[in-house]
Protein backbone atom coordinates (compact mmCIF):
# COMPACT_ATOMS: atom_id res chain seq x y z
CA UNK A 1 0.00 0.00 0.00
CA UNK A 2 1.38 3.55 -1.22
CA UNK A 3 0.91 5.90 1.28
CA UNK A 4 3.45 8.75 0.38
CA UNK A 5 3.63 11.15 -2.02
CA UNK A 6 1.16 13.90 -3.38
CA UNK A 7 -0.90 11.33 -4.35
CA UNK A 8 -0.62 9.20 -0.45
CA UNK A 9 -3.78 9.72 0.13
CA UNK A 10 -5.31 9.15 -2.98
CA UNK A 11 -3.55 5.58 -3.88
CA UNK A 12 -4.66 4.95 0.29
CA UNK A 13 -8.57 5.45 -1.39
CA UNK A 14 -7.67 3.47 -4.46
CA UNK A 15 -6.41 0.36 -2.42
CA UNK A 16 -8.13 0.53 0.42
CA UNK A 17 -11.64 -0.38 -0.81
CA UNK A 18 -12.50 -3.93 -2.52
CA UNK A 19 -16.51 -3.12 -2.96
CA UNK A 20 -18.33 -0.17 -4.14
CA UNK A 21 -20.87 -1.42 -1.45
CA UNK A 22 -20.89 1.76 0.88
CA UNK A 23 -21.91 0.14 4.08
CA UNK A 24 -19.09 -2.49 3.82
CA UNK A 25 -16.27 -0.53 2.91
CA UNK A 26 -14.74 0.62 6.68
CA UNK A 27 -15.24 -3.15 7.54
CA UNK A 28 -12.24 -5.66 7.87
CA UNK A 29 -10.06 -2.41 6.63
CA UNK A 30 -6.50 -1.93 7.56
CA UNK A 31 -5.68 1.05 8.24
CA UNK A 32 -2.14 2.64 7.15
CA UNK A 33 0.16 3.55 10.24
CA UNK A 34 -0.01 6.72 9.21
CA UNK A 35 -2.60 9.43 8.30
CA UNK A 36 -2.62 9.07 4.86
CA UNK A 37 -3.92 12.50 3.64
CA UNK A 38 -1.37 15.86 3.12
CA UNK A 39 -1.32 18.93 3.58
CA UNK A 40 -2.17 19.71 0.08
CA UNK A 41 -5.50 16.94 0.29
CA UNK A 42 -7.31 20.57 2.57
CA UNK A 43 -7.02 23.12 0.74
CA UNK A 44 -9.17 24.51 -1.15
CA UNK A 45 -10.11 26.60 -4.49
CA UNK A 46 -11.62 29.48 -2.78
CA UNK A 47 -8.73 30.39 -0.12
CA UNK A 48 -10.62 33.89 1.06
CA UNK A 49 -11.78 33.83 4.54
CA UNK A 50 -14.76 31.20 5.64
CA UNK A 51 -16.12 34.31 7.30
CA UNK A 52 -16.94 35.74 3.93
CA UNK A 53 -18.38 32.89 2.18
CA UNK A 54 -20.69 32.39 5.16
CA UNK A 55 -21.20 36.37 5.74
CA UNK A 56 -24.80 36.43 4.18
CA UNK A 57 -27.50 33.90 5.42
CA UNK A 58 -28.72 31.06 3.68
CA UNK A 59 -32.58 29.93 4.75
CA UNK A 60 -32.11 26.93 2.20
CA UNK A 61 -32.23 23.43 2.49
CA UNK A 62 -28.71 21.90 1.39
CA UNK A 63 -30.19 18.29 0.58
CA UNK A 64 -33.28 17.69 -0.71
CA UNK A 65 -36.56 16.72 0.88
CA UNK A 66 -36.42 12.37 0.63
CA UNK A 67 -32.32 12.51 1.89
CA UNK A 68 -33.96 15.00 5.17
CA UNK A 69 -36.36 12.64 6.05
CA UNK A 70 -34.14 9.86 5.55
CA UNK A 71 -31.57 11.28 7.86
CA UNK A 72 -34.82 12.52 10.49
CA UNK A 73 -35.98 9.26 10.65
CA UNK A 74 -32.09 8.00 11.13
CA UNK A 75 -31.65 10.13 14.19
CA UNK A 76 -35.59 9.02 15.29
CA UNK A 77 -33.72 5.56 15.79
CA UNK A 78 -30.49 6.58 17.14
CA UNK A 79 -30.53 9.75 19.31
CA UNK A 80 -31.89 9.65 23.08
CA UNK A 81 -35.54 9.55 23.11
CA UNK A 82 -36.85 13.68 23.18
CA UNK A 83 -36.30 15.38 27.01
CA UNK A 84 -34.22 13.05 28.16
CA UNK A 85 -32.74 14.18 31.75
CA UNK A 86 -28.88 15.44 31.16
CA UNK A 87 -29.05 14.91 27.76
CA UNK A 88 -26.42 17.29 25.64
CA UNK A 89 -26.25 17.44 21.93
CA UNK A 90 -23.77 19.46 19.92
CA UNK A 91 -24.24 20.26 15.88
CA UNK A 92 -21.42 21.43 14.46
CA UNK A 93 -21.20 23.14 10.93
CA UNK A 94 -24.99 23.83 11.93
CA UNK A 95 -27.32 26.55 10.25
CA UNK A 96 -30.64 27.25 10.69
CA UNK A 97 -32.04 23.86 10.85
CA UNK A 98 -30.91 20.67 12.54
CA UNK A 99 -33.00 17.43 10.72
CA UNK A 100 -33.49 16.12 13.85
CA UNK A 101 -37.35 14.81 14.68
CA UNK A 102 -40.45 17.47 14.69
CA UNK A 103 -40.23 19.33 18.21
CA UNK A 104 -37.46 17.00 19.69
CA UNK A 105 -35.75 18.73 23.04
CA UNK A 106 -33.08 18.16 25.18
CA UNK A 107 -31.90 20.32 28.06
CA UNK A 108 -28.81 21.24 26.16
CA UNK A 109 -28.65 21.26 22.14
CA UNK A 110 -25.37 24.18 21.19
CA UNK A 111 -25.00 24.66 17.91
CA UNK A 112 -21.47 26.08 15.83
CA UNK A 113 -21.61 27.21 12.85
CA UNK A 114 -20.54 30.52 10.67
CA UNK A 115 -23.97 32.48 10.33
CA UNK A 116 -25.61 34.24 13.51
CA UNK A 117 -28.86 35.07 11.83
CA UNK A 118 -29.15 31.18 10.71
CA UNK A 119 -28.20 29.83 14.10
CA UNK A 120 -30.45 32.60 15.95
CA UNK A 121 -33.43 30.82 13.83
CA UNK A 122 -32.53 27.37 14.54
CA UNK A 123 -35.41 26.36 16.67
CA UNK A 124 -33.65 23.36 18.04
CA UNK A 125 -30.67 25.05 19.42
CA UNK A 126 -30.93 25.98 23.46
CA UNK A 127 -27.51 28.01 22.49
CA UNK A 128 -24.98 28.76 19.67
CA UNK A 129 -21.77 30.24 18.98
CA UNK A 130 -20.12 31.41 15.75
CA UNK A 131 -16.72 30.07 15.39
CA UNK A 132 -14.67 29.28 12.28
CA UNK A 133 -13.00 26.04 12.48
CA UNK A 134 -10.38 25.85 10.34
CA UNK A 135 -9.25 29.15 11.99
CA UNK A 136 -9.62 27.69 15.50
CA UNK A 137 -10.86 23.80 15.28
CA UNK A 138 -10.57 23.57 19.20
CA UNK A 139 -14.46 23.14 20.71
CA UNK A 140 -14.77 24.95 24.11
CA UNK A 141 -16.39 22.71 25.66
CA UNK A 142 -15.58 20.78 29.32
CA UNK A 143 -14.55 16.88 28.40
CA UNK A 144 -16.72 14.71 28.57
CA UNK A 145 -19.59 16.92 28.19
CA UNK A 146 -21.95 15.39 25.04
CA UNK A 147 -23.72 12.39 24.08
CA UNK A 148 -23.89 13.20 20.57
CA UNK A 149 -22.37 15.40 17.94
CA UNK A 150 -23.90 15.96 14.80
CA UNK A 151 -22.33 17.13 11.62
CA UNK A 152 -24.82 17.50 8.23
CA UNK A 153 -23.50 18.03 4.40
CA UNK A 154 -20.14 19.47 6.08
CA UNK A 155 -17.16 17.55 6.71
CA UNK A 156 -15.77 18.38 3.27
CA UNK A 157 -15.47 21.87 4.86
CA UNK A 158 -12.91 21.38 7.29
CA UNK A 159 -9.19 21.90 6.68
CA UNK A 160 -8.07 20.42 10.31
CA UNK A 161 -10.55 17.45 10.75
CA UNK A 162 -7.97 15.72 12.91
CA UNK A 163 -8.01 18.35 15.22
CA UNK A 164 -11.39 18.80 14.87
CA UNK A 165 -12.32 14.74 15.45
CA UNK A 166 -9.66 14.79 18.40
CA UNK A 167 -11.78 17.20 19.74
CA UNK A 168 -15.10 15.75 19.40
CA UNK A 169 -13.44 12.20 21.07
CA UNK A 170 -12.43 14.65 24.22
CA UNK A 171 -15.93 16.00 24.49
CA UNK A 172 -17.98 13.11 23.63
CA UNK A 173 -19.26 11.35 26.94
CA UNK A 174 -17.76 7.90 26.94
CA UNK A 175 -19.62 5.51 24.76
CA UNK A 176 -21.40 8.98 22.97
CA UNK A 177 -21.90 8.83 19.32
CA UNK A 178 -20.76 11.23 16.76
CA UNK A 179 -22.54 11.13 13.60
CA UNK A 180 -21.58 12.69 10.59
CA UNK A 181 -23.25 12.82 7.34
CA UNK A 182 -22.89 13.97 3.52
CA UNK A 183 -24.25 13.93 0.12
CA UNK A 184 -23.13 14.01 -3.24
CA UNK A 185 -23.68 17.92 -3.23
CA UNK A 186 -21.46 20.56 -2.10
CA UNK A 187 -19.80 23.98 -1.99
CA UNK A 188 -17.09 22.95 -4.62
CA UNK A 189 -14.73 25.73 -4.19
CA UNK A 190 -15.25 25.25 -0.47
CA UNK A 191 -14.79 21.39 -0.27
CA UNK A 192 -11.20 20.39 0.48
CA UNK A 193 -9.40 18.83 -2.51
CA UNK A 194 -9.22 15.25 -1.62
CA UNK A 195 -13.02 15.49 -1.51
CA UNK A 196 -13.97 17.49 -4.44
CA UNK A 197 -11.48 14.76 -6.34
CA UNK A 198 -12.60 11.97 -5.23
CA UNK A 199 -16.27 10.14 -5.13
CA UNK A 200 -18.72 9.11 -2.64
CA UNK A 201 -17.66 5.71 -1.84
CA UNK A 202 -13.78 7.53 -0.65
CA UNK A 203 -15.66 10.30 0.91
CA UNK A 204 -16.89 7.20 3.27
CA UNK A 205 -13.12 5.70 3.73
CA UNK A 206 -12.01 9.59 4.05
CA UNK A 207 -14.39 10.41 7.22
CA UNK A 208 -13.91 7.17 8.86
CA UNK A 209 -10.14 7.86 7.94
CA UNK A 210 -11.08 10.98 10.73
CA UNK A 211 -12.39 8.41 13.18
CA UNK A 212 -9.37 6.25 13.07
CA UNK A 213 -6.79 8.89 13.04
CA UNK A 214 -8.37 10.99 15.57
CA UNK A 215 -8.48 8.03 17.90
CA UNK A 216 -10.71 7.69 21.00
CA UNK A 217 -13.55 6.32 18.75
CA UNK A 218 -14.70 2.91 17.99
CA UNK A 219 -14.16 1.61 14.75
CA UNK A 220 -16.45 3.66 12.74
CA UNK A 221 -19.09 2.62 11.00
CA UNK A 222 -20.33 3.35 7.11
CA UNK A 223 -24.31 4.16 6.53
CA UNK A 224 -25.44 4.04 2.93
CA UNK A 225 -28.42 6.46 2.47
CA UNK A 226 -29.83 5.92 5.77
CA UNK A 227 -32.81 4.16 5.35
CA UNK A 228 -33.38 1.27 2.77
CA UNK A 229 -37.11 1.99 2.37
CA UNK A 230 -35.92 5.38 0.73
CA UNK A 231 -35.34 4.09 -2.98
CA UNK A 232 -31.33 4.69 -3.05
CA UNK A 233 -32.06 6.88 -6.75
CA UNK A 234 -33.79 9.30 -4.64
CA UNK A 235 -31.30 10.59 -2.53
CA UNK A 236 -27.51 10.26 -2.15
CA UNK A 237 -26.93 10.65 1.63
CA UNK A 238 -24.13 8.56 3.47
CA UNK A 239 -22.62 8.62 6.90
CA UNK A 240 -20.16 7.64 9.34
CA UNK A 241 -20.75 7.03 12.78
CA UNK A 242 -18.75 5.82 15.73
CA UNK A 243 -19.09 5.95 19.74
CA UNK A 244 -16.36 7.28 21.51
CA UNK A 245 -14.35 4.48 23.83
CA UNK A 246 -16.60 3.47 26.86
CA UNK A 247 -13.09 4.01 29.40
CA UNK A 248 -11.19 7.43 28.82
CA UNK A 249 -8.33 7.18 26.35
CA UNK A 250 -6.32 7.87 30.02
CA UNK A 251 -7.79 4.85 31.40
CA UNK A 252 -7.74 2.85 28.03
C1 LIG B 1 -23.86 23.15 3.48
S1 LIG B 1 -24.07 24.05 4.94
C2 LIG B 1 -24.86 22.86 5.99
C3 LIG B 1 -25.53 23.49 7.15
C4 LIG B 1 -26.32 22.54 8.05
N1 LIG B 1 -25.49 21.56 8.68
C5 LIG B 1 -27.47 21.92 7.30
O1 LIG B 1 -27.53 20.70 7.22
O2 LIG B 1 -28.32 22.67 6.80
C6 LIG B 1 -22.41 24.14 5.52
C7 LIG B 1 -22.26 24.67 6.92
O3 LIG B 1 -20.93 24.48 7.33
C8 LIG B 1 -20.56 25.51 8.18
N2 LIG B 1 -19.14 25.77 8.01
C9 LIG B 1 -18.49 25.90 6.84
N3 LIG B 1 -17.20 26.22 7.05
C10 LIG B 1 -17.05 26.27 8.39
C11 LIG B 1 -15.95 26.58 9.23
N4 LIG B 1 -14.77 26.94 8.72
N5 LIG B 1 -16.14 26.56 10.56
C12 LIG B 1 -17.35 26.24 11.07
N6 LIG B 1 -18.43 25.94 10.34
C13 LIG B 1 -18.28 25.96 9.00
C14 LIG B 1 -21.38 26.73 7.76
O4 LIG B 1 -21.80 27.45 8.88
C15 LIG B 1 -22.56 26.14 7.05
O5 LIG B 1 -23.73 26.33 7.79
Amino acid sequence: MTTSGALGGKSFLASARPSSNVEQVLKNLEWPGQFPFKEEDFQRDDVSPDSLFYKAPRFVTHIDDPAIAALTMFYSRVLPPSNSPGVSILDICSSWISHYPAGYKQERIVGMGMNEEELKRNSVLTEYLVQDLNGNPELPFEDNSFDIITNVVSVDYLTKPLDVFKEMSRILKPGGQAIMSFSDRCFWTKAISIWTSTDDTDHVLIVGSYFHYAGGFEPPQAVSSFLLQFPKWLLLLHGVVAFRYLLHSSES
